[in-house]
């Protein structure tokens, strides 16, 4: 097993332990991260289905009390209204101010239980056990946690960083192929951003699964190290270093947006926003074409899109920039690469820019 601290500033950090067949030991983990004997574990019907059992028992086990609650899969339960039945079911299992909560399962829940840890007792303590490869390499890493409201996506939120996250390789087996590919658009994102080395890694990796779980635990580990640093330099998002992880995000967002978010995975839209970006680095970043080009090639290797349906409408993705909360002010902050490695975030970047490099895809 790997274990990695996540160390985000002087005197706080926490755990994260990366390995295979933990399921069965979280409550031997968990024990010494908590005060409290109750718990909620959060997860959704696909993730229940799947693991709850194990964890609740090992929880039991260890002597913890431990209440389910399970929601409907999938983003729409990533809302106020879910948060608030959570948090009822909670009150109405007595929980309290030491008590804690488990949020087993992709990004959704560690959005959603993450933000009822934030705002339950006015901020308990929040274990994560992230079973999507997006979740183990992003999301569960750098404490946003929210909810979705009609208005957009993640527009309200706490910042709430958890006390442990467990991340067992071997709950991604079950996971579906195009969920799995789509974790790698945000890997790559990080080499892009910060790790030649890992980039050459991903040019030569082997895409068939099943992969060696040694292998995965090495790459969540690496990735996790790389966003920890860049969010360790910036944890609010104020100071413009972890706008870095933005990177392909613009664009992306606009494609899930103009999709309306059923059209494609999060991953598939960020894997062409980075086309995008990259598209735009070389004009404006000096980015060889070289290097956008192996870009390019190693989305391919794992199944994510580079190129927009012939009918989808790029007008709309155009028309859905506007509700990135980076164009707020009038003032475009676009994030480029000026080779793979590096990143830096600029005002040079126009609009034109934008709507040029959609048009391409
Ligand atoms: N907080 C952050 O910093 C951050 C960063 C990136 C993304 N996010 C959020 O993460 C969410 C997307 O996360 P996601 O892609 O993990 O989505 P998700 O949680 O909806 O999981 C995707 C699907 O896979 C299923 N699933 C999960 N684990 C499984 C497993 N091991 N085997 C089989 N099926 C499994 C789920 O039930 C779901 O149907 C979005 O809401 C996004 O906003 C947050
Ligand atoms: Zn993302």
């Amino acid at each position: 097993m790997i274990h990695t601290g996540v160390e985000l500033c002087a005197g706080f950090s926490y755990q994260v332990l990366i390995g295979s067949g933990l399921l069965e030991a979280v409550g031997n983990y968990t024990v010494k991260h908590v005060r409290g004997q109750t718990c909620a574990i959060i997860s959704d019907t696909n993730v229940t289905r799947l693991f709850a059992d194990r964890v609740k028992k090992s929880l039991t086990l260890a002597g913890f009390e431990p209440t389910l609650i399970r929601i409907p899969a999938g983003e729409k339960s990533k809302t106020f209204k879910h948060a608030e039945a959570i948090c009822e079911k909670m009150i109405g299992a007595g929980l309290g101010r030491q008590s804690f909560v488990v949020g087993l399962g992709g990004g959704v829940i560690g959005d959603l239980s993450g933000f009822v840890a934030a705002i339950y007792h006015r901020g308990i303590a929040h274990i994560q056990i992230p079973t999507t490869l997006l979740a183990m390499v992003d999301s569960s890493i750098g404490g946003k946690t929210g909810v979705d409201t009609s208005a957009g996506k993640n527009l309200i939120g706490a910042f709430h960083q958890p006390s442990l996250v467990i991340d067992d390789v071997d709950v991604l087996k079950t996971l579906p192929r195009r969920q799995f590919n789509q974790g790698f658009a945000e890997i790559i994102k990080h080499a892009i951003i910060a790790d030649a080395k890992m980039f050459k890694q991903l040019q030569s990796w082997k895409t068939r699964l099943p992969w060696q779980p040694l292998a995965l635990q090495r790459l969540v580990c690496r990735n996790i190290k790389i966003k920890t640093k860049i969010v360790a330099q910036d944890e609010y998002d104020r100071t413009g270093k972890r706008a870095l992880l933005n990177f392909g995000h613009t664009v992306g967002h606009a494609i899930e947006r103009a999709g309306n978010y059923r059209k494609f995975l999060h991953g598939e839209a960020v894997s062409l926003g980075i086309v995008a970006a990259c598209a735009i680095s070389v004009k404006r970043a000096g980015l060889s074409t070289r290097q956008r080009d192996a870009v390019i090639a190693v989305l391919q290797r794992f199944g994510l899109p580079t190129r927009l349906p012939k009918n989808f409408s790029r007008n709309k993705i155009v028309g859905s920039l506007k509700f990135d909360k980076k164009f707020e002010s009038g003032k475009i902050r676009f994030v480029v690469t000026p080779r793979i490695g590096a990143a830096y975030l600029t005002t040079d970047v126009t609009l034109e820019d934008i709507r040029e490099a959609i048009g391409e895809l």
